[in-house]
């Protein structure tokens, strides 16, 4: 921006004023009767929209595949995941799941979309939701087509492969399925690790899209007898045994996989712009992280929530996010990424302290000086008092 002078830009801001006061007096009242750019936008990105359960498919002995319909479903890329939302008893709460489906499966004349949830070990709560108590015909609040984990031509190399485990599969098989209908174009090799051969993930779905193009090779840890395929994790040797000279790798998994295979990409000397991470949500356990303090994890603190004139306090526990403190109380908050990446969920902190990850602290610096927080990576460390917009639906 120019500075020519006080006198001049405040004279010059008065001008302006002036000329947009006569715009509006001169506006028509009527609306405008089409806007193009405005009509496109809300096309591509409709917010939250009605997702109807339409079927539920067993994936494997310990997931669903949720098939959702809704009369319009937006377009999305390959990869990408949707945001839930739901009421569970007096929370209410939102997770991402990565569409299973493919893009071209949104179109045409009956759109779908698809998730595939896995039951956690332990400590489930949506997932357990999902898994057990969704039935078809039921309608769950639903954003589609959110995140950075696509394939794209221009950066990415002809040649992918895809490093996954468990539910973290899920992405790849909205890739084969789309690359299989030969509506992308990329050579796309699945290096699938799971435990048992008996838990493979959509297994069938994924042989479906076997091509020229599309290769899954099955990588079992645990004992199979009888197992004639590839075993152990996803190594260096492994990785190398399926790469093409110039390769991108997409890796999705759980949050354990992620430091393991940076470990063996580096052991190839894979430069960093040709590894594409899927975020993996918030930590397990946060008090295990550098930096967490010590003898906090039971502690309770008040969070004062101003919402315009609106001020309510809610207790927050120390070893979980603001995002899930706000949730509990049924408070609405919008989150996509639930890792800290996105800043949808972004609150200012008025006053007292959190605690942000360092590896999952995505905010601008900017956010950061003037004391933003993404709510589901920040943990209350004292009573804190925060400034929350109000969602507009
Ligand atoms: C980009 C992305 C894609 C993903 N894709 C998939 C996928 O394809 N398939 C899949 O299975 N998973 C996927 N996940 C994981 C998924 O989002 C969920 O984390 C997973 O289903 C487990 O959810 P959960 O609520 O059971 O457990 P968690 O997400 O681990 O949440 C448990 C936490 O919920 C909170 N909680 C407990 N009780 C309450 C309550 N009463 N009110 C409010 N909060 C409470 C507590 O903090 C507890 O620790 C993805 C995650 C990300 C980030
Ligand atoms: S939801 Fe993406 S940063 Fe919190």
């Amino acid at each position: 921006m120019k500075v020519k002078g006080f006198l001049k830009d405040v004279g010059g801001a008065s001008r302006v004023t002036k000329r947009r006061q006569n715009n509006f007096d001169q506006a028509s009242a009527k609306p405008a009767p089409y806007d193009p750019i405005g009509a496109v936008a809300k096309a591509l990105h409709p917010g939250f929209l009605d997702l109807k359960v339409e079927a539920i498919k067993v994936a494997s002995p310990t997931s669903k595949t949720i098939v959702f319909s809704a009369p319009h479903l937006p377009y999305f890329q390959a990869g990408q995941f949707l945001s839930l939302r739901l009421k569970i008893g007096d929370s209410l709460v939102s997770r991402p799941y990565s569409i299973c489906s493919a893009p071209y499966e949104t179109r045409g004349d009956h759109p779908i979309v698809a998730i595939t949830v896995r039951l956690p070990k332990q400590d489930g709560f949506v997932a357990e939701y999902l898994y057990h108590q969704v039935q078809v015909g039921d309608v769950i609040e639903g954003e589609v087509g959110l995140g950075e984990f696509h394939y794209d031509p221009i950066r990415d190399a002809k040649h992918v492969v895809a490093l996954a485990g468990g539910s973290g599969i899920t992405p790849f098989l909205s890739m084969a399925k789309e690359i299989a209908n030969g509506k992308l174009d990329f050579d796309l090799t699945i290096l699938f690790g799971s435990v048992d051969e008996k838990d493979i993930i959509l297994r069938e779905e994924l042989e479906a899209c076997v091509c020229d193009k599309v290769h899954v090779v099955h990588v079992l840890s645990g004992q199979n007898p009888g197992w004639k395929g590839e075993t152990g994790f996803l190594s260096a040797e492994l990785i190398a045994k399926y790469s093409a000279r110039d390769t991108t790798y997409f890796v999705c998994g759980p949050q354990v996989m992620y430091e393991f295979l940076a470990g063996e990409l580096k052991k190839l000397n894979v430069p960093r712009r040709r590894i594409r991470f899927e975020v993996f949500g918030s930590p397990r356990d946060v008090t295990k992280l550098q930096g967490y303090p010590v003898d906090m994890a039971d502690k309770v603190f008040n969070l004062t929530v101003c919402q315009g004139r609106l001020e309510t306090v809610i207790p927050a526990k120390a070893n979980e996010p603001l995002a899930v403190a706000l949730e509990r109380a049924g408070m609405k908050i919008h989150t996509a990424c639930r890792s800290g990446a996105c800043g949808f969920c972004r609150v200012k902190v008025l006053s007292g302290n959190c605690y942000v990850p360092p590896n999952g602290d995505g905010r601008r610096a900017a956010d950061i000086e003037f004391g933003y927080v993404h709510s589901c990576v920040a943990y209350p460390l004292s009573d804190v008092r925060i400034k929350v917009n109000i969602p507009s639906d």
